[in-house]
């Protein structure tokens, strides 16, 4: 194997499309292969089949250094290959909490008669601990290599909307490796960012498969701990706002993800904690994480309490009430529409009656898709016109900067909703409107 690895990224989702070309801006020769024949084709065009902002660029500047291209044929990824980066999905299963492997399992199955010399196959991937071990046997008994292919895991640490930045820079690189060979293999396919000091925990492959999981369940326990208080606000007159800014200053608490409102969606977070509930109870130490249980209770409460301000503000009931959903993403600045909880909240003001308009800079195709039951604007002046509220329930900036006399001249009423706690009430209330939130006092 040379000094610099040729890489293949198998699935060129969100987190493998950015990895493949992030990695070919960084001088390695990467091979992206997908099953997604219109996927392949679009990044081989120069188009980034998802809204992530800066990666167009990267994705141009990559494929003109000839570094990078995309297949759909795995044969390919094995001659070609020195290290092969595992990106596939990792979804919830449809009838479970668990998470469904079934796309691993296909690409390690896919992949191993092709591996006919020494080569490292890495997972980045979030498995339930013990995933690795069972692909190591998969892969070494199937592989014509054998126990010449070994197996590594480097779990991914990248936000969509900074999954740029994260990649060239990232808080942290994990190896969880076998073998020392494994570990200098994974320094040869990092090494710009070693060299840049980024810091390496090297472990083994439980503890590498758990910390992916052990951080999404901190931060999605940190998000439920302030919407709890936000809970305990709304019925005590409190302000969670003015709370989670007095927590804030405590170092040892800290301010960031301590900000209440409609709460964590996406495709990370809710599955992850569901599929590390599930993994422990398999386990037999259910009762370490069953906490995690209460975490996406309160998450999901979030959602009902949302369409109950829009309600008590409609006056009570939301039968034939035209609401402007402003945001479908389940963050700004990605068209991430999984789990959202936006759409969530759209579908069950539907559910009552309402009518229900939604507008959302980039996640609208992806959202027309999903629910082509819902109507759609294109603008926020054409969801907003004759509303009777207004929900903010994504925080894109283009959301944070309206101007409430605006948007006051379109709505049929002056009545906001906002789920993430984005705008400053006192603006808003000084221009006539009647702002709500979650865990603050009309
Ligand atoms: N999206 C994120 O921000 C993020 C961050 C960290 C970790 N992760 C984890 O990364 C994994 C991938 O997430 P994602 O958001 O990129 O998912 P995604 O659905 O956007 O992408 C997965 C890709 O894998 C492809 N695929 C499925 N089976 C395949 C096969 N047999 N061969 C080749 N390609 C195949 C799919 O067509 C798809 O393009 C998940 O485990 C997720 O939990 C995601």
């Amino acid at each position: 194997m040379s000094a610099k690895p040729r890489l293949t990224v198998l699935g060129t989702g969100y987190l493998g499309a950015t990895h493949a070309i992030c990695m070919a801006v960084l001088g390695y020769e990467v091979l992206g292969i997908d099953t997604d024949a219109a996927k392949i084709a679009a990044l081989s065009d120069g188009r980034v089949p998802f809204y992530e902002p800066g990666l167009p660029e990267m994705l141009r500047k990559a494929l003109d250094s000839g570094r990078l291209r995309f297949s759909t044929d795995i044969a390919e990824a094995g001659g070609f290959g020195d290290v092969h980066f595992i990106c596939v999905g990792t979804p919830q299963a449809a009838d479970s909490p668990a998470a469904d492997l079934r796309y691993v399992d296909q690409v390690v199955s896919s992949l191993a008669p092709h591996l006919t010399r020494p080569c490292l196959v890495v997972g980045k991937s979030t498995v339930p601990v013990g995933t690795a071990a069972r692909l190591t046997s998969m892969l070494q008994s199937s592989a014509p290599a054998g126990t010449a292919v070994e197996l590594a895991w480097n779990p991914e640490f990248l936000r969509e909307g900074f999954a740029v930045e994260d990649t060239m820079r990232p808080d942290r690189l994990v190896f969880g490796v076998s073998s020392p060979w494994a570990l200098s293999v994974l320094e040869s396919a990092f090494a710009p960012l070693l060299e840049a000091s980024v810091p390496v925990v090297v472990t083994d492959l439980p503890t590498a498969e758990l910390v992916k999981v052990a951080a999404n369940s901190f931060l999605a326990t940190k998000i439920s701990f302030i919407n709890a208080m936000a809970e305990v606000c709304e019925t005590t007159g409190a302000d969670v706002q003015q709370l989670a800014a007095s927590l804030s200053y405590d170092p040892r608490i800290g301010g960031r993800f301590l900000r209440p409102g409609l709460g964590f969606g996406g495709g990370c977070l809710p599955k992850d904690i569901r599929a590390f509930i599930h993994r422990a109870d398999e386990l037999g130490v259910g009762q370490a994480v069953s906490f995690l249980r209460e975490v996406d209770a309160i998450n999901q409460r979030r959602r009902q309490r949302t369409v109950d301000l829009i309600r008590a503000q409609a006056g009570g009931s939301l039968a034939g009430v035209t609401v402007c959903a402003l945001g479908a993403a389940f963050k700004p600045d990605s068209d991430d529409i999984r789990d959202a909880p936006a759409l969530d909240v759209a579908r069950l003001l539907v559910a009552e009656g309402a009518i229900v308009r939604v507008y959302d800079p980039q996640a609208m195709d992806n959202a027309r898709r999903a629910y082509p039951d819902l109507h759609y604007a294109d603008s926020v002046a054409e969801a907003a016109t004759g509303a009777q509220v207004v929900a903010l329930l994504t925080e894109w900036d283009q959301f944070r900067e309206l101007d409430p006399e605006w948007l006051g001249d379109y709505v049929a009423v002056r009545n906001i909703v906002d789920g993430r706690h984005a705008l400053d009430p006192t603006t808003w209330r000084q221009a006539s409107w009647d702002y709500r939130a979650l865990g603050r006092a009309a």
